[in-house]
């Protein structure tokens, strides 16, 4: 589990945009398939992707999928693809063929069946378990990520790609993928910022067993977690 804290959410993000594009140049030849997790942390990276590092991202090697979809449709204002869409897709060069939404107007089920047979299609495999290059987490103050709540701790072990998890105070059904694909993952990375989240990065430092994110952040082949100095705040000390 490697760390990388950064001044402000902004810097951070940079950070990690950097880091994607360092991995996408280290193979320069090779079709990237990213996953890229939803919620409000995402947003401003996906802002300065768009505009100071739009040009010297090989789109055309991206293939762009998601760890999670609210069940919205896309239009309305919870959607992660929507917010993707307005705050990254339209304003880069990434073809529409190579953007795999999660259909989060679908029925729930079908879907999660539906999605996890296109990831099945488009990715490599090991192990009988889909390879992403790169899983783009954040985390909840729950200790939640992807849609894995506290409580639905089975989504981290069962034998599908995507499932169906179920936000706690709402009740909002979600796609979710599941805790396989995440460890099995090339690489992942962790974006959180905020002092709301100082807590959560201390005890996903702390133990693997405090919660989804830390069961992830201990297990996965490869972790990266990038932090402002805030969520920073509990741990800075002991790094
Ligand atoms: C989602 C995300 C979720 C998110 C965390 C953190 O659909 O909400 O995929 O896992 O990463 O809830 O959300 P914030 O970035 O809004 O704190």
């Amino acid at each position: 589990m490697k760390f990388s804290i950064s001044s402000s959410p902004l810097e951070t993000a940079r950070s990690l945009i950097v880091r994607l594009q360092e991995l996408m140049n280290e193979a320069p030849d090779k079709i990237c398939h990213i996953a890229l997790s939803g919620g409000s942390t995402p947003a401003l990276m996906f802002d300065l992707w768009a505009s100071e590092y739009k040009e010297n991202t090989p789109w055309e090697r991206i293939r762009l999928y998601w760890v999670d979809e609210r069940c919205v449709p896309p239009t309305h204002p919870e959607s992660n693809y929507g917010m993707t869409r307005d705050r990254l897709l339209e304003k880069v060069p990434l073809s529409p063929e190579y953007i795999f939404r999660i259909h989060g107007e679908a029925v729930p089920e079908e879907e999660a069946q539906r999605y996890s047979a296109q990831v099945a299609e488009h990715l490599p495999h090991s192990d009988g378990w889909v390879i992403f290059d790169a899983v783009l987490l954040g985390a909840g103050d729950d200790g939640h990520t992807s849609s894995i709540f506290p409580g639905q701790e089975e989504l981290l072990t069962i034998d599908k790609t995507y499932a169906i998890g179920i936000h706690p105070s709402s009740g909002q059904k979600r796609i979710a993928l599941t805790g396989a694909p995440m460890l099995h993952a090339r690489r992942v990375f962790f974006l959180i910022t905020g002092s709301n989240k100082a807590s959560v990065v201390r005890t996903m430092k702390e133990s693997g067993e405090s919660g989804p994110a830390a069961y992830i952040a201990h297990r996965a082949r490869n972790v990266e977690l990038f932090l402002d100095a805030e969520a920073a705040a509990e741990i800075s000390t002991t790094l």
